[in-house]
């Protein structure tokens, strides 16, 4: 059988668009949503990270599972409301927030600023009390537990940028009560990306649950835990999949018997697995070292491999080429950087000639999300198969269009 999507062959696909282009199954993601549902219990308040996928109609459909956002910037505070996500369902987290965006996420009326340091918290308080208008504060905690994930997506040591450290987290709380306009609503993490264990999220739970403690016998009270995402997905075979099982057991033990409202925040759990990365051969460049696969997508449609040396399945479209004899190869893209390269030393099928496709799968989260335009490259077109339907959900964005922007203007 040669590769599909949904009920969309490949070939149906390229026939239509231009490679290369991403395609999102919208049944995987509602199927990974309503897992973890069953898992943590309907009680449970999912507030899908949006970095890892922010595409509008992606959010609708979080939107209409019953989800809210978690967002990081005006830029994605926008994107939210454009997809009618109700506010009282979104959360804004991030270590930079500037003046103009806390303006926006206070006369928006969103449901939770998570606030990082005691320095924001104080512009916060200053903008609000201008306003005149009330905004729900989580605090983020740096827990300093280390999430055992690649290092370039480790958030919660005391070495990381996030997070108020513990030992200011009473003088922060001291500050909310001070202010008529801050609501102390509670207390949120995240301690990091693509985390395979429970263990650094039971150590997690453990320090939330001392310090929401703590806070309460010295008088401060709030009513919520937002626990921030994090679940990993299995990029290949010899992974397995997040014990979500093991998880809520360890949240069950651990905060179970406090009375919390409590959230969470998953990215990649709910959209990695949904996507595909469709890319047409270009050259099979055969050297007296290695064989190149050189392809049409590269390193600026999707980073992780050059970013965090992530390592993605890929597969050979046709079912006729791969009974040929395998070959080891490098599938690299087009852009001017060694960087640019998918998979080192992949066996893929001997007979693979320019024009075949490849599909570079798992790439439904932090992949367009996270593209550029590099080398003066196209931002690719996003597809998303709903059962028997298929979207196009976002254009192609051409150098002509970026180009219009690049007129000079007098500025003096
Ligand atoms: C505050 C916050 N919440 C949630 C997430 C989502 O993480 P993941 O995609 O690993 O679930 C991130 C990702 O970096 C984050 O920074």
């Amino acid at each position: 059988m040669s590769f599909s999507i949904g009920s969309f062959n490949y070939r149906a696909l390229v026939e239509k668009i231009q490679t290369p282009f991403y395609v999102y199954d919208s049944e995987k993601i509602i199927s990974q949503y309503q897992t973890l549902l069953k898992a943590l219990g309907r009680k449970i308040q999912i507030r899908f990270a949006i970095k890892a996928n922010s595409n509008l109609s992606i959010l609708r459909l979080i939107h209409e599972q019953g989800g809210g956002v978690e967002v990081v910037s005006g830029g994605e505070l926008l994107r939210a409301l454009k997809a009618k996500i109700p506010t009282n369902r979104i959360v804004f987290s991030g270590i930079g927030k500037t003046e103009e965006e806390i303006r926006f996420a206070i006369n928006t009326s969103i449901e939770q600023l998570s606030v990082e340091s005691l320095e924001e918290l104080k512009k916060v308080k200053e903008i609000a009390e201008e306003l005149q208008k009330e905004i729900p504060i989580c605090l983020r905690i740096n827990p300093n537990i280390e999430a055992k994930t690649h290092v370039k997506i480790t958030t919660g040591t005391s070495e990381n940028k996030f997070g108020i450290p513990l030992s200011q987290i009473e003088e922060a709380s001291k500050l909310i009560t001070k202010s008529a306009y801050l609501t102390y609503l509670g207390l949120s993490v995240h301690i990091g990306s693509q985390i395979q264990s429970v263990e650094p999220y039971q150590q997690m739970f453990r320090v939330i649950k001392e310090i929401a403690q703590n806070l309460k016998t010295k008088g401060y009270s709030f009513k919520r835990l937002d626990l921030g995402g994090g679940f990993s997905v299995p990029y290949s075979t010899d992974e397995l999949p997040f014990d979500l099982t093991a998880y809520a057991k360890a949240l069950k033990e651990e905060l179970g018997d406090l009375d919390y409202e409590l959230v969470i925040e998953p990215g990649r759990y709910l959209v990695a697995e949904a996507g595909v990365l469709l890319t047409k051969i270009l050259y099979v460049k055969r050297t007296p070292n290695r064989t190149f696969v050189i392809i049409d997508a590269g390193m600026n449609d999707m980073m992780r491999p050059a970013l965090y040396d992530a390592k993605h399945p890929i597969i050979a479209c046709e079912t006729g080429i791969n009974s040929t004899g395998k070959e080891l190869m490098d599938i690299v893209g087009p852009v001017c950087e060694s960087s640019d390269c998918f998979s080192k030393q992949v066996l893929l099928p001997k007979n693979l000639q320019p024009g075949d496709i490849l599909a570079i799968t798992h790439t439904g989260a932090y992949g367009a999300s996270l593209s550029s335009t590099y080398n003066s490259r196209a931002l690719i077109p996003e597809l998303l198969v709903d059962k028997d339907k298929l979207f196009l959900i976002r254009e192609r964005i051409d150098p002509e269009h970026l180009l219009t922007f690049e007129i000079p203007r007098c500025l003096t």
